[in-house]
């Protein structure tokens, strides 16, 4: 144990968050309440849910799907669109404790590019933006974009250029070499990327004999994919130099740790807070008593340490 005080601070490309916690995107109530202390205690920044330039109602049928572990979602980007995120929630998140992170669901170029200008009109109340280049829930004519690294980087490009501010890419594990993937994100203008999204799942209804899901398809998420997103922290930070914001799974301190030594610069938590909404504060102050307790004075000692 050390004297020397511990700061919970840390850097993602210049933003500076008073802990490495994140509140992953989509899971989060837009409400004023959830934006502030002490619900927000320990947490660094929160992400809102996909944005999109029209209001979109979501997939019909069943969304969510328990598993042992996990949840499979189908919520299909859910949102009040731009205007209306902007004229109704923003004024009353971004007046909270905590730092908020704008996630654009990547549409159509177009589409993209307006949301990312109207975004930027009030640039100042957001830590960043987080381009998700990863949704497999809406049909858009395809492959994500994520899936592929010039088409990933076509998508951060033009982010880039509508967007001046700190900007986030958030990767999808359905692709087929992530490391390339990530090294286009960060070639085409990326600050971080967030490694990762939902892994491709599915669910089947013995009575109806036809998949729970609409979309046959739905995104699995929780602790069932820990190891598998940290695996890919891993890889992708082993061959970027921007930082990287694990996520995938984190439902203890340990897997917060765990992320950090395989080189995360800060972690998203989304499912677990489902069932334990005090798990922030828990992680935080977890962390803090482990980083103390080994001498170290800020998390951002931990980072990539498990590869030394
Ligand atoms: C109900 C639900 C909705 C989600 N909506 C979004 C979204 O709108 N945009 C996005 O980028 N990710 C979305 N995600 C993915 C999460 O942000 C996160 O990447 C994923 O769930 C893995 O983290 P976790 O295992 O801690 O939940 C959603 C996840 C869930 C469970």
């Amino acid at each position: 144990m050390s004297d020397r005080p511990v700061s919970s601070a840390v850097s993602i490309g210049g933003v500076l968050l008073r802990s490495p916690l994140i509140i992953a995107s989509g899971t989060w109530p837009h409400e004023p309440e959830y934006w502030k202390d002490p619900i927000c205690a320990f947490v660094g920044a929160a992400c809102t849910k996909a944005l999109t330039l029209h209001p979109r109602e979501g997939n019909p049928g069943i969304r969510l799907w328990e598993t042992p572990c996990g949840l499979l979602n189908s919520i299909g980007l859910q949102n009040p669109g731009i205007e209306n995120f902007l004229r109704d929630d923003l004024p009353n998140i971004s007046s909270g404790d905590v730092g908020v992170v704008a996630n654009v669901a990547m549409e159509s170029e177009e589409e993209t590019a307006a949301v990312l200008s109207r975004l930027s009109v009030f640039e100042e109340r957001f830590l960043a933006v987080e381009l998700n280049i990863s949704c497999p829930n809406v049909d858009a004519g395809g492959m994500a974009w994520g899936a592929d690294p010039s088409l990933a980087a076509r998508a951060v490009e033009l982010a880039r250029r509508c967007w001046k501010g700190p900007l986030w890419a958030k990767l999808t594990p359905q692709c087929g070499n992530i490391a390339e993937v990530a090294r286009a994100a960060e070639a085409a203008g990326a600050d971080a990327l967030v490694v990762a999204n939902t892994w491709l799942g599915m669910a089947m209804d013995p009575v109806s004999e036809k998949p729970v899901f609409s979309r046959k398809v739905a995104g699995l998420s929780g602790p069932a994919i820990f190891p598998l997103a940290l695996r890919l922290v891993w890889e992708v930070s082993s061959a970027v130099q921007i930082p990287v914001i694990g996520c995938g799974g984190v439902s203890k301190t340990e897997d917060a740790l765990s992320m950090m030594l395989a080189g995360a610069s800060a972690v998203a938590v989304g499912t677990f807070h489902f069932s334990d909404l005090g798990c922030f504060r828990n992680i935080g102050r977890e962390l803090l008593e482990h980083l103390a307790a080994k001498g170290y004075s800020s998390p951002m000692d931990l980072i990539g340490k498990g590869k030394k």
